[in-house]
């Protein structure tokens, strides 16, 4: 396992940083071509491993899969109708493949490494059985057994914000038998429903009728946009970094997704959003961050499926701010890829703020930050959140386990040196 050591130069960050292709899009269009037999073409696909699994995955489903860079073109029918399937360490992966499945004729078996099999699956287990599924955990967690069969549509009223839960149920809801429809608490990213051509109706019903959505192969193929999650701990750089600033171009500008951006607004960060066009059924625009005084954040149980992977880097911004900061309704970053509620209180609390949790919130102290060493669990989110925090210190940072941004953002090292040169050493 290699570690990073973290210099804050004090010198500024400059430059447009090179983004990784939006990773929900990514995986969404590759799994979609599951439904159609002609070429689906994706343009700046994804690099990290998350998305990568996919196409493995893809690929042992039967569908040819050519890459080349970050082209990626999926072709022919999913011919297998049996096998194990590898996620790794992706529950995109693992929960829309099993809304997929679930109703196809065959027998499966999902695995996931050792982060994603403490994961809950039960979540999408749960409403793709009352769909008729039969679909068994290892005690609510991966390996899941599928043994796919016709489906039928429901009415499903969900107590969870999950943009995985909800695609799950409308991937299974497009080869089932009759409508279904799905409710959730507050909005999570709507990505799948957007490919579909379908929304939220006034009270936040989503309707899905199979025999008038159609998946079509061009209506597939496309060029992602940046992923605006692996943006952020840019954003974040900048902002905490005197006398910095950034551009970046080509930003996947889905207004849940730049939700992160609100709250640093209302924190009194100047951040600007330009440019924007329409690009396959998205907004797609220029991002530009400059070093700004930071005030606290508060946010709401209904803020967060909106900024639920920026929680980390926003925490960290929140460290640096002076003052005191609440994030309620966060339980489910106990759920993540770590447990990213008690590894950003425990590493905050070892950089000098004062961090605290309970099952459902985080409230930060902010102060002058100091280097410390950091636990990661093997998580990107949080590997990435802490190299940014220790840019915003005093003194080194060491951060463990760095290989693990891969799983997102394969060039986050690379990039961080190019942006703040002598910022980061790997040791091996
Ligand atoms: C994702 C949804 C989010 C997010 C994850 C990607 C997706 O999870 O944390 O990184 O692509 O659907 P939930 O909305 O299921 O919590």
């Amino acid at each position: 396992m290699s570690r990073a050591i973290i210099t804050p130069t004090g010198r500024p960050l400059h430059g447009s940083p090179k983004l990784p292709g939006d990773k929900s899009i990514s995986h969404r269009r590759a799994l979609l071509s599951l439904y159609v037999d002609g070429d689906v073409v994706l343009e700046n696909y994804s690099d990290g491993q998350d998305c990568q699994t996919t196409l493995s995955c893809l690929e042992r489903l039967g569908k040819r899969v050519e890459r080349t860079d970050n082209r990626v073109v999926l072709t022919g029918p999913a011919v297998s109708s049996n096998g194990e399937l590898d996620c790794g360490n992706s529950g995109t992966t693992a929960r829309l493949l099993m809304g997929i499945l679930a109703g196809r004729e065959g027998e499966w078996i999902l695995r996931g490494d050792e982060s994603l099999s403490r994961r809950p699956m039960e979540r999408v287990a749960d409403p793709l059985r009352r769909m008729g599924a039969q679909i068994t955990t290892a005690g609510g967690r991966l390996p899941a057994w599928i043994s796919g069969r016709k489906l039928h549509g429901i009415a499903y009223d969900s107590s969870l914000a999950s943009a995985q839960v909800k695609s799950a149920v409308l991937l299974a809801a497009l080869s089932a038998e009759g409508v279904t429809r799905y409710h959730e608490p507050f909005p999570s990213r709507y990505h799948t429903e957007r490919i579909l051509g379908i929304s939220a109706d006034g009270e936040g019903w989503i309707t899905l009728d199979p025999a008038r959505t159609r998946v079509e192969t061009d209506r597939l193929s496309a060029v992602v946009p940046g992923d605006p999650s692996a943006a952020a701990f840019w954003v974040a750089a900048v902002v905490l970094v005197a006398d910095s600033s950034l551009e970046m171009r080509g930003v996947l500008a889905n207004p849940i997704r730049l939700s992160y951006l609100d709250a640093l607004k209302s924190a009194g960060v100047r951040v600007l959003i330009r440019d924007e066009y329409a690009s396959y059924g998205e907004t797609v625009a220029t991002i530009e961050a400059q070093y700004s005084p930071i005030g606290c954040f508060n946010l709401g149980r209904e803020n967060v499926p909106g900024v639920i992977d920026e929680l980390p880097v926003l925490a960290v911004m929140s460290a640096c701010s002076d003052g005191i900061s609440t994030f309620h309704g966060v339980s489910e970053l106990r759920r993540k890829e770590s447990n990213r509620l008690q590894l950003l209180a425990e590493g905050l609390t070892r950089m000098g703020a004062l961090a605290e949790h309970d099952e459902d919130s985080l409230t930060i102290r902010g102060g002058a930050l100091h280097g410390a060493e950091i636990e990661t669990h093997g998580d990107h989110r949080i590997a990435m959140a802490f190299a940014v925090a220790a840019l915003a210190a005093k003194g080194n940072s060491v951060i463990q386990d760095v290989e693990c941004v891969a799983v997102s953002y394969p060039d986050f090292w690379e990039e961080l040196d190019r942006m703040v040169p002598g910022s980061v050493k790997i040791e091996l």
